[in-house]
């Protein structure tokens, strides 16, 4: 059975207390989709505002620290995610990989991290448009999944992977469906050798340029359980139609 899709928000650095009502537009819209997990992922410093405008509905992170606690200035744990009263974060994000310089050793200790301590993680991945056009983008997003990948049994890992294209983000440039449905594929094919049946269950994301206009078709594409929607997903208006789309495929 597919699983069930999540549709989660990626906020990124956007977002003040004003933004609070579209949050719980969002939140309340969401009501109507039961067959389909709906999250928003918002800075850390709004998600304890967040989740108290809007009780029960998933608030996430955008990244956490490896660490459990320490001298590290400017970062915040897990525990601190959760203590927040954040359910999810993504981890792995291209933006961060590349302005962070976050490796895949890196991303595979905050996904340790976060998962230990309770929150679902979306772990992100995939290539830059030079290495699809050198044809190295399997083997690049293979590679990325095999350094960055949790050490655990996936029956307790409520883990997702974000198949990212870097040059679909933000650019209104998206895969062909046969792109898609290739990687996906690839990297279901990936984590059932990682974690057997229970890679099987794991929900795949696509993210990169996801709006009301392309959403149906991709989430018509097979292993595909879910998107990550970054500038759709800052106003309900734009958002809901996504989450429709998901609930109709
Ligand atoms: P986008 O961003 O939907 O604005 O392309 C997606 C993401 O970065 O997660």
């Amino acid at each position: 059975m597919a699983p069930r899709k999540l549709v989660a928000g990626n906020w990124k650095m956007h977002g003040v207390s004003a933004d609070l009502a579209e949050i719980a537009a969002i939140a309340d819209a969401a009501g109507q989709y039961p067959r389909v997990d709906v999250a928003l992922c918002v800075p850390a410093i709004l998600i304890e505002r967040a989740t108290r405008a809007v009780p029960g509905f998933a608030i996430g992170g955008q990244d956490v620290h490896h660490a459990e606690k320490g001298a590290h200035t400017g970062c915040t744990s897990a525990e601190m995610l959760l203590d927040a009263g954040a359910r999810l974060t993504i981890v792995g994000h291209s933006e961060r990989r590349d302005a962070q310089r976050e490796s895949d050793s890196e991303v595979k200790a905050k996904a340790e991290a976060a998962l230990s301590c309770g929150l679902d993680v979306i772990l992100c991945v995939g290539e830059t448009l030079e290495v699809r056009e050198q044809g190295a983008a399997i083997s690049t997003v293979l590679a990325q999944l095999d350094g960055s990948l949790p050490e655990r049994s996936a029956s307790d890992a409520p883990l997702a992977i974000a198949y990212e294209p870097v040059w679909a983000i933000g650019t209104g440039k998206v895969p062909t469906t046969a792109e898609i449905a290739e990687m996906h594929a690839a990297i279901r094919a990936k984590l059932v050798e990682r974690y057997g049946d229970g890679g099987g269950a794991m929900r795949i994301l696509y993210g990169g340029s996801v709006k009301a206009s392309n959403a149906a078709e991709i989430f018509a594409v097979d292993d595909v359980d879910g998107a990550l929607v970054g500038g759709a997903s800052l106003k309900a208006s734009d958002f809901m139609p996504i989450v429709e789309a998901a609930d109709g495929a």
